[in-house]
């Protein structure tokens, strides 16, 4: 491939495929990047293997114009944006985390970068990741090649599943280079379609600031989840309790759930606790208590269930929020298992949004329609608020004993 692209993005998934698509519909002649061939495949035949609404408008009309292609390796491009997955490495000590998919994707652009490059880090990632892509990348370039060619910039992702769309364009944005000159760049090119206000900083502030946005609501989320503990215990039903504390004008009490999922707000504030574990008592915290609601759920589920012979337990939903088809770090699906492997009833499993269950689940249970999980169940447990199930009629819940995570009515 001899075309020179202005943009190459690195990682086409939820995050990348949407600013792959947005560059392409503005003019900009975009290749989108992938390893895996069937994303590739499908995404220049003008379709999606996500879900989010109206990307399948935004792509086909990016793939139809021309300017979108994908390829599996990266080609020479005026600006490379790195979008692809920063997890923590699951199973360590202190959850580290794991930027294998960033060394990765940084060290093949090897064999394309030229000088005068921009290179923007849009992954979440831990302070002096940056500092550290500019580092593989002149390793992978070896001894000739000279830092201050190549400029370097992290611009944090905000946009929210459900309403990417309008986000990238309206979501105010950070942006942090290595250097001044990095900085202003990244920013002219993110003009290119968002009309709200971009703030430069320096790499690390804007790998931080992302950190701490996910943390706020990770920590905010800890007191409401919290609270949903304590009214337990104490028999009070935390809906209204928070209800009533937000009508004082300083409070605003954010909803509890099953636990805190995806892979940004139960992931990223690991990434402050693993670089200042001495400093990050609440935030850590806030992360334990998180992921503690999942048993606690279990265990009011099981306890429940004591009453029944063979219970039949309806779980509604499996998605980490409402709306999505991501399935990932899903508190849901943490509840499904145990209730599996503890044996606790026959699960009939709900997820509108999926058409088959994750290979993790395969055997947990049935995956079947809301109306006919709630025909057959003694017990409905409400995990996700997906519109299909506010719209339920109450009277398919009569008789049942439910227990609502999510205050689906409330
Ligand atoms: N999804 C969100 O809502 C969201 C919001 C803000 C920030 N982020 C951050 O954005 C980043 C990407 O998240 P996502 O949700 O888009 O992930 P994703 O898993 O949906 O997509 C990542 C894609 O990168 C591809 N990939 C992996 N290694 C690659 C490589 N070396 N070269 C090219 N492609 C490669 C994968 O195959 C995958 O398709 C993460 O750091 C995430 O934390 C995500």
């Amino acid at each position: 491939m001899n075309q020179k692209f202005d943009v190459c993005v690195l990682g086409l998934g939820y995050i990348g495929l949407p600013t792959a698509s947005i560059f392409a519909t503005k003019g900009k002649r975009v290749l989108g990047v992938d390893v895996v061939p069937e994303v590739v495949d499908t995404i220049n035949q003008g379709k999606i293997h996500i879900q989010e609404p109206d990307l399948d408008i935004l792509v086909r009309a990016a793939v139809q114009s021309g300017n979108l292609t994908a390829a599996l390796k990266p080609a020479p491009a005026e600006t490379f944006i790195i979008a692809v997955p920063t997890p923590f490495q699951h199973g360590t000590e202190g959850h580290l985390p794991d930027l294998t998919y960033v060394e990765a994707a940084t060290r093949s652009l090897a064999d394309v970068v030229q000088p005068g490059n921009l290179i923007v880090l849009e992954s979440t990632s831990p302070v002096g990741t940056t500092e550290q892509i500019q580092g593989w990348l002149l390793d992978e370039l070896g001894p000739s090649a000279r830092a201050e060619d190549y400029h370097f910039a992290h611009c944090p992702e905000r946009i929210l599943p459900g309403q990417m769309l309008r986000e990238l364009v309206t979501n105010d944005r950070i942006v942090g280079g290595l250097s001044d000159e990095a900085s202003r760049r990244a920013k002219a090119l993110y003009e290119t379609f968002c009309t709200a206000d971009i703030y430069l900083t320096d790499a690390r502030t804007a790998e931080m600031a992302k950190l701490t946005e996910n943390s706020f609501r990770d920590v905010n989320i800890a007191f409401a989840n919290e609270l949903s503990l304590i009214c337990d215990r104490l028999g009070i039903d935390v809906w209204e309790l928070i209800r009533l504390a937000n009508r004082h004008p300083r409070v605003n009490i954010l909803r509890p759930g099953p636990g805190v999922g995806g892979h940004c707000i139960a992931v990223d504030p690991w990434f402050i606790v693993a670089a200042a574990p001495d400093e990050s008592n609440l935030i850590r915290t806030a992360r334990e208590v998180n992921n503690y609601k999942p048993h606690h759920v279990v265990a009011t589920v099981k306890k429940k269930a004591e009453r029944f012979r063979d219970p039949v337990i309806a779980c509604l939903g499996l998605a980490f929020k409402a709306d999505v088809d991501d399935l990932r770090e899903s508190p849901a699906i943490e509840i499904v298992q145990h209730l599996n492997a503890d044996r606790v009833g026959r699960l009939l499993l709900v997820e509108p949004n999926v058409k088959t269950l994750p290979v993790r689940l395969q055997g947990a249970g049935e995956l079947v329609t809301a109306e006919e999980a709630l025909t057959a169940a003694d017990i409905v447990l409400v995990l996700v608020d997906h519109r299909e199930f506010k719209a339920l009629s109450r009277r398919l819940f009569d008789e049942r004993v439910v227990i609502d995570t999510r205050g689906l009515w409330s």
